[in-house]
């Protein structure tokens, strides 16, 4: 098994059931890929056991590690600068171990990178982790409800100094593609603004809240924006172009928010990005439930003799979805969600649909 993607809380506790259900209940050996497909390609292997996964069911991150810029067509090897595709060699570490399936803790990335990995000559099951939640296949990925929690104490912190100093305070929050953190946490933690990715923002929608509050006795106003909204001229915001990968990280689109609202409405704005705080921390209880039934339906899939699926849950039902479907694209919030027609007829900014 390996853990791919960004890291998240309930990556242990995943790791834990599989390990434990798999050994003890099948009998099978497990073998841990370090540091997800960077792992596999360089063979960081080791074997797990009930031994290794005593403690680990609070403890957030991975024990396995993560990577999530690896490309194994086009891999760049420590030290090289020129990219080679290295699949043969990640499968022939898979053949020398002994690996009968694998399992793969990821997010929509991870799941697509599976899927065109395996290409049906091993058998591969998925289990959905993601922060972001936009993963097909599953109402919750691992990760989520621990994330958003954070969040909604963050959002429930900068009430209090924004009351105080009657301040624009502006949260830019994690998701890239889909809105699932900033609305979860924004409405939670009773915020004024909500920005997603999934639709539009104008300046004019923004202050008119501001005003309205104000025409109400409130001073201030807290915005929750997630890192993937698009400026109303249509474009993202980009922090930095990460190493060899050469992949654009997401980041300060509430900086420029911040500036435009200052112009406009002559009040103290501030803008504040939570960061990998977002994906840390011990996993709530939520996650620790729903990273032990995953992990223990995707053994049960391995011994089912399943393959090319990720299990999840869909309400309290477990399914099983093909990768193809799940790798299709992410997950984004339906226009009709119900959280975010409550939103709106809460008198929140949410934003218009496209
Ligand atoms: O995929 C999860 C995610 O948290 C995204 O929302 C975010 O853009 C990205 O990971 C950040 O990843 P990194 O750890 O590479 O900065």
């Amino acid at each position: 098994m390996m853990t791919g993607g960004g890291d998240c809380p309930g990556l242990n506790a995943a790791i834990r059931a599989i390990t434990r259900i798999a050994t003890h209940d099948y009998g099978y050996r497990v073998i841990g890929i370090h540091d997800g497909y960077e792992g596999l390609v360089e063979g960081r292997l080791r074997e797990l056991t009930f031994a290794d996964t005593r403690g680990i069911l609070r403890v957030g991150g991975t024990i396995l590690g993560s990577s999530n810029r690896t490309d194994l067509s086009h891999y760049v090897a420590p030290g090289e600068s020129e990219p080679r595709d290295r699949r043969a060699d990640a499968f022939e570490t898979l053949r020398e171990a002994g690996v009968v399936a694998l399992i793969v803790i990821g997010g929509d990335g991870t799941m697509r990178l599976t899927y065109e990995f395996a290409d049906g000559r091993l058998p591969v099951i998925g289990v959905p982790k993601t922060i972001d939640n936009d993963v097909h296949g599953t109402d919750y990925a691992i990760g989520f409800q621990t994330c958003i929690t954070t969040v909604a104490d963050a959002i429930d912190k900068l009430h209090t100094t924004a009351e105080s100093h009657h301040r624009i305070l502006l949260l830019e929050v994690m998701g890239r593609h889909a809105g699932w953190v900033a609305l979860h946490a924004g409405v939670a933690g009773g915020a004024d603004v909500v920005l997603i990715p999934e639709r539009s923002y104008s300046l004019d929608g923004i202050v008119d809240t501001i005003r309205r509050r104000e025409d109400r006795g409130s001073r201030f106003t807290i915005g929750v924006v997630a890192e993937g909204v698009q400026s109303p001229s249509g474009e993202m915001v980009y922090r930095a172009r990460d190493g060899a990968s050469h992949s654009w990280r997401l980041g300060g689109v509430c900086d420029q928010l911040a500036v435009s609202l200052a112009d406009r409405t002559g009040s103290e704005v501030r803008s504040i990005s939570l960061g990998h705080i977002q994906r840390g921390g011990s996993p709530v209880v939520a996650d620790r439930l729903l990273a032990t039934v995953l992990g223990a339906a995707a053994v049960e899939a391995v011994h089912q003799r399943q393959n090319g699926v990720m299990v999840g849950v869909d309400g309290e039902r477990v399914q099983y979805t093909s990768l193809d479907q799940v790798a299709a694209g992410p997950r984004v919030v339906p226009q009709d969600h119900a959280l975010l027609r409550a939103a709106h007829m809460m008198g929140m900014y949410v934003g218009e649909s496209r």
